[in-house]
């Protein structure tokens, strides 16, 4: 007997296979969609990403959005009881495009390198004014001169103050166009060239983004982790500008955390989300804020708040982390020291020496109320602040100097929304404003004006996963469940297989056992008869089925 050519035996095997692989698939569903994410996500020549990430052109627009502040008053400035009225214009829009340059994969360290292109070009439909339309704003070259001269000694904030209430003004009028790109041409600007050495931005006229449009390095050098080593490090910012701390905040604020704000990794919890901002200097962190969906597919809201938009937050920063200090100082002597300048706010934390109030070293000397962000330090020293739109989750004091904000959070949350299980962007809504901090000071022309955070402009990039990506993205998450639905049917399967030969086996067992009742039957009805010997026949072959070959095939024909 050769039970390996008795078909039962085989049924009997492959029912046995399928049950197993069954089972593998069941159990191991989520590892094998774990290994397919992993490897779909990393970033590579050959991702699917790829070709959209190093040249965005090919993709449906993205839209920023700037809206301007126009400011309708600006000779009640000093007027007592009179405060600056602020009038929103608006939007003006410009469909971006990013490349990427110089793209460089390093497999030894699973990063990649590249420099940002973004080019702007603005979308007359989509706008609602024209790049002609003329602005007043306050004049923030002349604030920024202001400010920065203003521990000089008097004989030179006399000097300035001369030039400046000869030559400048308090507001400038001028057309949308110059006021971002083309910029505009300013005699203190040539004038700081000359009086101050350092710290002069190297431009030669002022414009909010004078000089980006196509610019390859002014976004800076990117080092980016491609999650090949680690999916769950997929893009992490490694360095920016060859470094993995920056010069504009005091340690640790300096350290550059989290995303390069392009790719997130798997599996996102309700824990905070970070990335670096280049606009802003710094890592910027996302809270938690609620469940969302977007195209039905769920996803995680996250948005800014307190924590990167307040002045006494603090946060663990773990002891592994102290490289990052300065030298000469050691972790205990930095927390130290940051504590004493705020020793009355912070009982009970104080005991954690790891603990660190980034209020404070974001706020590098004098702190700002709730809802500002300093970044003074990387603008040549203008006194810029970023806030959200229309002051959104800030003190209410920014606001109460001013006419003309009405924040909400439709229009000027900032949040990212991601798919948890792969990581992968829904809804993006970056929305910033950029204010200038007017103060009195010894110059003449600023001499009697209230002290505000002036709202410039602001803007908005929001975009959302196509409807294509948002199908496909529907169908692989679906992948575990099919992987399991498809386990179980083979488990049915193959135990269906596995039972039917087994009762076919019994059945057969009790008919060769009793062959009585068949022999009886036979008489009765001939066509039958002939049938079942020819079955008894088969059932005699299984014994002796090398000498009896022939007769095998009869059942076949049964
Ligand atoms: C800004 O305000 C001035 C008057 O203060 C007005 O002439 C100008 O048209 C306004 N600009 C826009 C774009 O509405
Ligand atoms: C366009 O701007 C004007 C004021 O500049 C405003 O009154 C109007 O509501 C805006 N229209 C849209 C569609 O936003
Ligand atoms: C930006 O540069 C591109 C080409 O370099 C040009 O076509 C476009 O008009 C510019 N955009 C703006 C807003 O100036
Ligand atoms: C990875 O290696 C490249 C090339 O040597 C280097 O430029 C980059 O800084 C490295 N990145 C990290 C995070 O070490
Ligand atoms: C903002 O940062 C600058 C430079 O980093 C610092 O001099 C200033 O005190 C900070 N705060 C305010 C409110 O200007
Ligand atoms: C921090 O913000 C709060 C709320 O805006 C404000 O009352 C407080 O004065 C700020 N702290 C400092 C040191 O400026």
């Amino acid at each position: 007997m050769r039970p390996w050519t008795s078909k039962p035996i085989i049924f009997l095997i492959a029912g046995g296979l399928l049950i197993v692989l069954g089972t593998f698939l069941c159990l191991f569903s989520a590892t094998i969609f774990h290994e397919i994410l992993g490897k779909e996500m990393i970033l590579s020549k050959t991702s699917k990403g790829y070709e959209v990430w190093k040249d965005s052109s090919s993709l449906p627009p993205m839209y920023l959005e700037i809206y301007f502040f126009n400011w309708t008053n600006p000779e009640e400035l000093t007027v007592p009881g009179k405060k600056p009225i602020l009038v929103e214009v608006g939007p003006y829009s410009f469909a971006e495009v990013r490349q990427k340059v110089n793209v460089t994969f390093h497999p030894e360290n699973n990063t990649v390198s590249y420099f940002q292109r973004r080019s702007w070009y603005f979308d007359q439909e989509h706008s609602n004014g024209s790049l002609e339309d003329s602005i007043t704003q306050l004049n923030a070259v002349a604030v920024s001169a202001a400010h920065k001269i203003r521990y000089w000694s008097s004989f030179f904030q006399n000097t300035v103050s001369y030039v400046l209430s000869t030559k400048a003004n308090i507001s400038v009028t001028k057309t949308v166009d110059e006021l971002l790109f083309t910029g505009y041409e300013d005699t203190i600007i040539n004038m700081g060239k000359v009086a101050v050495a350092e710290e002069v931005p190297p431009f030669d006229r002022f414009g909010w983004f004078y000089k980006r449009n196509g610019s390859i390095d002014f976004d800076g050098h990117y080092n980016m982790d491609t999650g090949a080593g680690d999916i769950s490090n997929l893009g992490l910012l490694r360095n920016w500008n060859y470094k993995d701390t920056t010069n504009y905040f005091k340690s640790p604020c300096n350290v550059l955390e989290g995303s390069a704000g392009e790719f997130w990794p798997p599996y996102q919890t309700e824990d905070d989300i970070r990335f670096y901002s280049v606009d802003l200097c710094r890592t910027v962190t996302l809270q938690f804020a609620r469940k969302s969906s977007f195209l039905d597919i769920p996803g995680n809201r996250y948005s800014l708040a307190e924590k990167t938009l307040g002045n006494n937050t603090k946060r663990r920063y773990p002891h592994e982390q102290a490289k990052y200090f300065e030298v000469t100082t050691t972790t205990e002597d930095f927390f130290e020291s940051e504590h004493s300048a705020e020793v009355t706010q912070m009982p009970e934390d104080t005991e954690d020496p790891d603990v660190v109030n980034l209020g404070n070293c974001y706020c590098n000397g004098q702190c700002t109320p709730d809802g500002l962000i300093n970044i003074t330090s990387c603008r040549y020293g203008a006194p810029a602040f970023v806030s959200l739109p229309h002051f959104y989750k800030a003190d209410p004091i920014l606001r109460d100097g001013i006419v003309g904000m009405n924040p909400n959070e439709e229009d000027h949350d900032f949040y990212i929304t991601l798919e948890p299980t792969t990581g992968i962007p829904l809804q993006v809504a970056a929305r910033l404003q950029v204010n200038i901090l007017l103060q009195p000071s010894q110059i003449r022309l600023f001499q009697n004006v209230p002290k505000i955070y002036f709202p410039m402009f602001w803007f908005s990039m929001k975009v959302e996963a196509p409807k294509d990506l948002a199908s496909d993205l529907k169908y692989f998450l679906l992948l575990p469940n099919i992987c399991f639905g498809g386990g179980i049917v083979t488990v049915i399967l193959g135990s269906l297989i596995v039972l039917s030969v087994i009762f076919f086996l019994v059945v057969k067992k009790q008919r060769t056992n009793n062959p009585e009742p068949l022999k009886t039957e036979t008489t009765n009805n001939a066509p039958t008869k002939k049938a079942e010997l020819v079955y008894m026949d088969k059932v005699n072959t299984e014994d002796d089925s090398h000498v009896r070959n022939d007769r095998r095939l009869y059942p076949k024909f049964y």
